[in-house]
């Protein structure tokens, strides 16, 4: 589920914005409505608040709320001429100085407005700037004249949303399992063995997948991000339960074992706080399962496989090839965690995709983008297997 900030500026076509929102939210979409004094000549706010199941909010800076995506529909001149020139004194201009990310504007207005310089110099400059504009359409305006400026039909706007919210049908039908953060072997009641792992990686390729279509299901091993919404969620929060969670969805299409699972746990759990003493503590670790491992021991037809293999050191590349083999899966996802600039905690990484027919490097890059690359690659395994 993506937040999509939805602005309405003044014109009739304002009621049809209500449909809009209504497929937002059909399609599991936040939505926040952002309607200025000229749309509400036309329709009021609490009409879009009902539709986006919201209570009309008191927050004063609801229109700096960060979203996946502004839309504006209807987009009148005098908005499009604020955006163009970086005003904002109205809900909607402020929006849109202060959104980072895509940006869907849907004009409309009489076709001698549409069609004046002033009006298609604006649509430049905001083109330039990276907005993406659907419409105006071809038609009979409200006041009865014939032309360009009639707004895009909701649909068509719905349909530009899911592209620019990365969505798309790739996945549907499809059950995707994936694994996120680090498990926590318990020392005693309260110290555990743990590692780095924040899962914003097994996030992001959670969130990639669903947007796709995909039913998925998140392991989660202390997550240091929320989850996505839209996915079922299982806590896993050890290498075991990890395993029996794993091992009972193991007829998933897609896996993607994100999560960094202890290599080993202490032998021996004491259930309550091992008290401070002046002695040594000497722990003995035993090897736990590889979950991995153990679902391409299982592997069903069709299935496609996807590890990880954070390594350090000049022969980490060589370590991951070997890990398609050994844990015969169908990718290996490959990242240096000795860099400091990339991995862990970072929102970026740098990744090498290692396949049976050979190796691909993805420049550095935000971690949604390269989530939305891994499981490109992983849906174009899927059709070689089907
Ligand atoms: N993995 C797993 N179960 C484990 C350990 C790892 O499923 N008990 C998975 C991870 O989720 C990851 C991949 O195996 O997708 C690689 O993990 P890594 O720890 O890098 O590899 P190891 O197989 O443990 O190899 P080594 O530590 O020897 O390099």
């Amino acid at each position: 589920m993506a937040r999509v900030l939805v602005g309405v500026t003044g014109g009739i076509a304002a009621y049809k914005a209500c449909e809009l929102v209504r497929l937002l939210v059909k399609g599991g979409h936040e939505v926040v409505p952002l309607v200025t004094p000229g749309a509400e000549r036309f329709v009021r706010a609490e009409t879009f608040f009902a539709l986006a199941r919201l209570s009309p909010s008191d927050d004063l800076y609801v229109h700096l709320t960060r979203a996946d995506l502004l839309v504006v529909a209807p987009l009148t001149a005098n908005t499009l001429a604020k955006l163009a020139h970086g005003e904002a004194d109205n809900l909607v201009a402020e929006a849109a100085l202060a959104h980072r990310g895509p940006v869907l504007l849907a004009p409309a207005m009489n076709p001698r407005m549409w069609a004046h310089p002033a009006t298609q110099a604006n649509v430049e400059a905001v083109r330039s700037r990276g907005a993406a504009i659907v419409g105006p359409g071809e038609g009979e305006t409200a006041e009865g004249e014939w032309g360009l400026g009639r707004m895009a039909e909701p649909e068509q706007i719905y349909a530009r949303c899911r592209e620019l919210l990365g969505e798309t049908d790739s996945l549907a039908g499809r059950e995707v399992l994936v694994s996120a953060g680090g498990t926590r072997e318990p020392l005693d009641a309260v110290r555990f063995l743990g590692n780095r792992s924040s899962g914003r990686m097994g996030v992001a390729l959670a969130e990639v997948s669903r947007r796709r279509g995909a039913d998925v299901t998140l392991l989660a091993a202390n997550l240091t991000v929320p989850p996505p919404p839209g996915v079922e969620v299982v806590e896993t929060p050890t290498a075991e339960a990890m395993l029996e969670a794993a091992l009972a969805r193991r007829g998933a299409d897609l896996v993607l074992m994100a999560a960094a699972v202890a290599d080993y746990r202490p032998v021996e759990r004491v259930d309550a706080k091992r008290p401070k003493d002046e002695r040594t503590w000497q722990v003995e670790l035993e090897p736990t399962h590889d979950v991995l491992q153990s679902l391409g021991e299982r592997r069903t037809n069709g299935q496609v496989l996807v590890g990880f293999a954070a390594e350090t050191g000049p022969d980490g590349l060589a370590r991951a090839r070997e890990k398609l083999s050994r844990k015969r899966v169908d990718l290996v996802v490959y990242n240096d965690v000795a860099r400091a600039d990339i991995g862990f905690d970072s929102d970026e990484n740098e990744v090498v995709l290692v396949t049976a027919s050979g190796e691909r490097r993805i420049e550095k890059a935000p971690k949604d983008r390269i989530a939305a690359t891994i499981v490109d690659t992983a849906e174009e395994l899927l059709r070689e297997r089907a």
